[in-house]
């Protein structure tokens, strides 16, 4: 059984079809690219499958059980989570705020309960910190543990969003261009994160228009094209795929 298993998804925006039926599985213990052409539904299938944003019709099944349209936390909750393109969080707050501050936004966390502060809170806050300590860690962070989020390098807020999705031990998690606008040395270490934590249990799926990166972190990588899954495979075999160079040059032609 797949991780992840999406069937027939579909979504439109006032008429415009995002996803027109998108079929696809995620392997457990993969790094699985997703790749397509500008406007294929990328981002559009991150949304509908972590809950931001529910689909018109279609199924997500994750770890065999039927979450469509669940909300985010309630996703989060049950152990897949994304991240943004363009990082989130607490600029003006440390890391570690940053860290904590995630894995806080769990179920069960009710207003009065932080308001009455029974120790059961004080508890969990000192976990939530000693797995902010773990995560950081985990990436070479803890040297900016004190830092404020806003004075981080680009490649550095990637790491952290990439430590705020692991606040919530996460057993799926999807990436929305992760290594975009990254420099080469940290490009490489972020990737090397990547694959420890696949080795660690974690599965991923990634999008990333830098096919580089693409090419040297994911088996299988699938290709969507016009809201519908094109093709998958190795990405040797997706590359030497006539459908898809035509998808890609397709756009170019159009766009030019
Ligand atoms: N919130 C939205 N409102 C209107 N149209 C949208 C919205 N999100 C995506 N779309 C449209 O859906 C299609 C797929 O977009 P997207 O999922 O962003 O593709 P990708 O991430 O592969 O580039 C595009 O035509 C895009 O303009
Ligand atoms: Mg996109």
């Amino acid at each position: 059984m797949p991780l992840l298993d999406v069937r027939d998804l579909r979504r439109a925006f006032y008429g415009v079809t995002a996803l027109d039926g998108v079929n696809l599985a995620v392997r457990r213990g993969t790094i699985t690219g997703l790749i397509g052409p500008n406007g294929a539904g990328k981002t559009t299938l991150f949304n509908c499958v972590s809950g931001l944003i529910p689909p018109d019709a279609g199924r997500v099944i994750f770890d065999g059980v039927d979450v469509t349209g669940w909300p985010a936390h309630r996703m989060t909750a049950r152990g897949l989570v994304r991240t943004f393109q363009i990082a989130r969080g607490f600029p003006r707050l440390s890391v570690l705020e940053n860290l904590v501050l995630y894995g806080a936004r769990q179920p069960g966390e009710t207003l009065w309960r932080a308001v009455a502060r029974p120790p059961s809170v004080a508890r969990r806050e000192r976990e939530l910190r000693h797995r902010a300590f773990d995560v950081a860690e985990r990436l070479n962070l803890t040297p900016l543990l004190d830092m404020p989020a806003s004075d981080l390098s680009g490649g550095q807020k990637k790491l952290l969003e990439l430590g705020r999705a692991l606040m919530t031990e996460p057993r799926l998690i999807m990436l929305d261009e992760p290594i975009a606008g990254v420099n080469p040395t940290l490009a490489a270490r972020l990737a090397e994160h990547l694959r420890a934590l696949r080795d660690a249990g974690i599965t991923f799926l990634v999008i990333e228009h830098h096919l580089d990166v693409i090419a040297r972190l994911c088996d299988p990588v699938i290709v969507m094209a016009e809201g519908r899954h094109l093709a998958e495979g190795t990405f040797a075999q997706v590359a030497a795929d006539e459908r898809v160079q035509a998808a890609y040059l397709g756009r170019r032609a159009a766009t030019a």
